[in-house]
């Protein structure tokens, strides 16, 4: 470990292989499990740990974001989750995730405009969305458009420089808002919207969605409160996949939009950001709660691929402390649209009551997760389900970028490279040994 490290070498852990003794340091975190540094395993005992899907190994040092998943506890830079939904808004996380403080209110205004000032697009990235299929999923046009970023700033390609840096993470924070926008667009059919330098993030990103060239949006404080909380509440999540995945495309040195594209297309999957789509399509398909059981014996059946969408966690083996203050928004932001009995939200909490009363929920310790309740929102502000996940991808920019750059600041930081068991054939030889199975 580094020496601005903060934690502490207190124990030392024996490991005995063929009557060897082998002994690594332990350094405690500030909070939460402790770990064992074997980075230097292989060289002294010439073996490899396993471990499929990471669920022992601690692949970095972080300072950002802290997961007590017993208690349900999640902290950005020492915050409580709650507390900052409560009291802060998009853009001040975002600043407290890559600076590690919360800025004073100078410093904030100055922060804002910057990123304010970042949200416009080269008018070339608009050729880059007429190559997509009007059909194509919004995230797809996520992916590419925020690759091909990479291609467009000759002015902060120098990864080691802070300032570039810096540039590079205001840039894709800001712009990402503005290329989900254009995705959501282009899906429907409509002409682009411009940014406007007035409104804050979240109120600016309701005008690009929901604005068009012959009526101007008119953005409700109570919905644009509920956008800011739900990018608050994605903006970080400590060494998730797709936040490992930024870090394992930036250990190479490469280009950090080309890394962000590469974090944006792992969130896509439905384990992971693409949960929320999943979750609500989930509910709709039950569609009513007398339909419950039937599902719930779905998601027990090993048999049956059918999981329940917005349940579970890796890390939470409790509520999901987002989940709990979603699930009351939902209910604010629904009495505003004017639903007064939404049976979506009605299944929804029906369908948590029975899971969380099973047996098998209980023994797995698996609760309602931040995709649980997240849908229902953003389906009530106006979003079809194919954009939740680029509403994701828009927050958890933040998150990707703090963690870009404190890998890249991190003096001990390598490039990642993982190591494996091999269970293949063994040596070969060209012309004598064929397949069997190919034929098959
Ligand atoms: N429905 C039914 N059973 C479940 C569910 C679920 N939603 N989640 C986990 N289980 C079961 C698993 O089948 C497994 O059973 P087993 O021990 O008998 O094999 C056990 O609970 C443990 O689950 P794993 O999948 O091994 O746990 P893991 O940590 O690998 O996965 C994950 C966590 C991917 C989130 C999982 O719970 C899941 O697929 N949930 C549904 C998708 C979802 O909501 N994803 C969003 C996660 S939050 C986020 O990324 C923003």
């Amino acid at each position: 470990m580094s020496k601005n490290k903060s934690s502490i070498k207190t124990k030392k852990a024996k490991l005995i292989i063929n009557n060897h003794t082998y002994e690594f340091p332990i350094y405690n975190s500030t909070e939460g499990e402790s770990v064992i540094d074997i980075s230097k395993l292989h060289s002294l005992a010439k073996i490899f740990t396993y471990d499929p899907g990471f669920t022992s190994t601690a692949s970095c040092e972080s300072k950002i974001t802290y997961i007590d998943g017993d208690k349900g506890i999640l902290r950005y830079r020492g915050f409580d989750i709650e507390d900052l939904a409560n009291k802060s808004d998009f853009i001040e996380v975002v600043n407290l995730l890559i600076y590690g403080d919360l800025p004073n209110k100078e410093q904030l205004k100055k922060y804002k405009e910057l990123i304010t000032r970042h949200t416009l697009l080269h008018e070339q990235i608009i050729n880059f969305f007429q190559g997509f299929r009007r059909d194509a999923h919004p995230m797809a046009m996520m992916v590419g458009v925020m690759g091909a970023l990479s291609s467009f700033y000759q002015d902060s390609l120098d990864i080691g420089d802070a300032h570039q840096r810096q540039e590079a993470t205001r840039r894709i924070v800001a712009k990402s808002s503005t290329i989900g926008a254009m995705a959501y667009k282009y899906s429907i059919g409509q002409s682009f919207i411009s940014p406007k330098n007035n409104l804050s993030f979240s109120e600016n990103f309701l005008h690009m969605c929901f604005s068009n060239t012959a009526e101007e949006y008119k953005v409700s404080p109570v919905l644009a409160k509920a956008m800011d909380t739900i990018f608050i509440l994605h903006a970080d999540h400590e060494q998730n996949a797709s936040t490992s995945t930024v870090r394992l495309a930036g250990s190479s040195g490469a280009n950090p939009f080309a890394c962000i594209a590469a974090g944006v297309s792992s969130l896509w999957g439905p384990a992971h950001g693409g949960a929320n789509q999943a979750a609500l399509e989930m509910l709709e398909e039950i569609g009513s709660s007398k339909n419950i059981n039937k599902y719930i014996r779905k998601a027990k059946n090993k048999n049956d691929p059918f999981k329940l969408m917005g349940f579970g966690h890796r890390v939470y083996k409790n509520y999901d402390p987002r989940a709990k203050i979603l699930k009351k928004i939902s209910r604010k932001v629904l009495k505003h649209v004017g639903v007064k009995n939404d049976p979506i939200l009605k299944l929804a909490t029906d369908l948590e009551k029975v899971a969380l009363r099973d047996k098998y929920f209980i023994e797995k310790k698996l609760y309602p997760n931040v995709d649980f309740y997240s849908g229902i929102i953003l389906r009530a502000i106006g979003f079809p389900p194919e954009m939740f996940t680029v509403i994701f991808a828009i927050a958890r920019t933040a998150g990707w970028t703090a963690q870009w750059t404190e890998m890249i600041e991190d003096p001990i930081q390598k490039i990642g490279r993982p190591r494996q068991l091999y269970t293949g054939e063994k040596f070969m030889v060209y012309g004598k040994n064929r397949s069997k199975k190919n034929t098959k």
